[in-house]
């Protein structure tokens, strides 16, 4: 080693290495401040009614797709008046097929033919298509204990839909299915559904055997 490799080293800077210095306090802070805020607005939010995307149910989306059909078809003859006309009282009446998808259809299936075993059909059922006291009690208060339809036997629990579904809905539904799979009962009328609360009140779920005593055989 000669003199000028000694002063190519003194020219090098030192070594880097790793400082001891810890995250700055602030960021820290930031962080902690981020996870409290996190978890302070999940649980804040905790057993509130879940509105995300839109916030429009199931129903009120079929009931505005009528309103676009409408005007993209709006046959020439149609003045636009009745248009509008239309597409407010197809707003006023709920679409009973809408809601039977998004309330019915998990258990009854969408064929209406249920599950062997666990879900009765709906299809060629006696207790949809009887008087319309008998569906409208099972539908508003719900339904457990066993029962026989079309022969067969099935235990299970149906709940409420009172409370849930408005009373036009629940006539809607009920309509739809009466009419549905080579079904062919009356339209059920909301009215149907306000003379049950006013008769019944509010009242726990029925079992077959309790609407054959109030109601009769279907
Ligand atoms: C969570 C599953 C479930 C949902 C959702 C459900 N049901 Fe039921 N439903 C049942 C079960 C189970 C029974 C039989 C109850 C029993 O064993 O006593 C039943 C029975 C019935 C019956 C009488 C028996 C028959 O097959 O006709 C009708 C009518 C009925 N449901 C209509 C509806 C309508 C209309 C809806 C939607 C508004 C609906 N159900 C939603 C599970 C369900």
């Amino acid at each position: 080693m000669n003199q000028h490799d000694h002063r190519a080293q003194f020219r090098e800077a030192p070594e880097p290495e790793e400082g001891t210095r810890a995250t700055p306090k602030i960021v820290l802070v930031w962080i902690a401040l981020l996870i409290v805020w996190g978890v302070g607005y999940y649980a804040w939010q905790i057993g509130k009614p879940m509105l995300g995307g839109d916030s429009r149910s199931a129903v009120a989306t079929m009931q505005q797709a009528p309103k676009s059909a409408d005007t993209n078809t709006g046959s020439g003859a149609e003045a636009p008046a009745s248009a509008v006309a239309d597409s407010n009282t197809a707003a006023a009446k709920p679409d009973g097929k809408a809601i039977y998808s998004a309330q019915c259809s998990a258990c009854h299936q969408a064929n209406g033919q249920g599950v062997p075993g666990a879900f009765p059909p709906l299809a060629g059922s006696e207790w949809l298509v009887a008087d319309a006291t008998i569906p409208v009690a099972i539908v508003h208060d719900g339904l457990q204990g066993k029962i026989e339809v079309s022969g067969n036997s099935f235990q299970g629990v149906m709940p409420k839909f009172g409370g849930t579904l408005s009373n036009a809905e629940m006539a809607a539904v009920l309509s739809y299915a009466r009419s549905e799979w080579g079904n062919s009962a009356s339209e059920i009328d909301p009215a149907a559904v306000t003379e049950h609360v006013e008769r019944f009140g509010k009242r726990g779920d029925w079992s077959a055997k309790e609407l054959k005593e109030v109601f009769g055989e279907p």
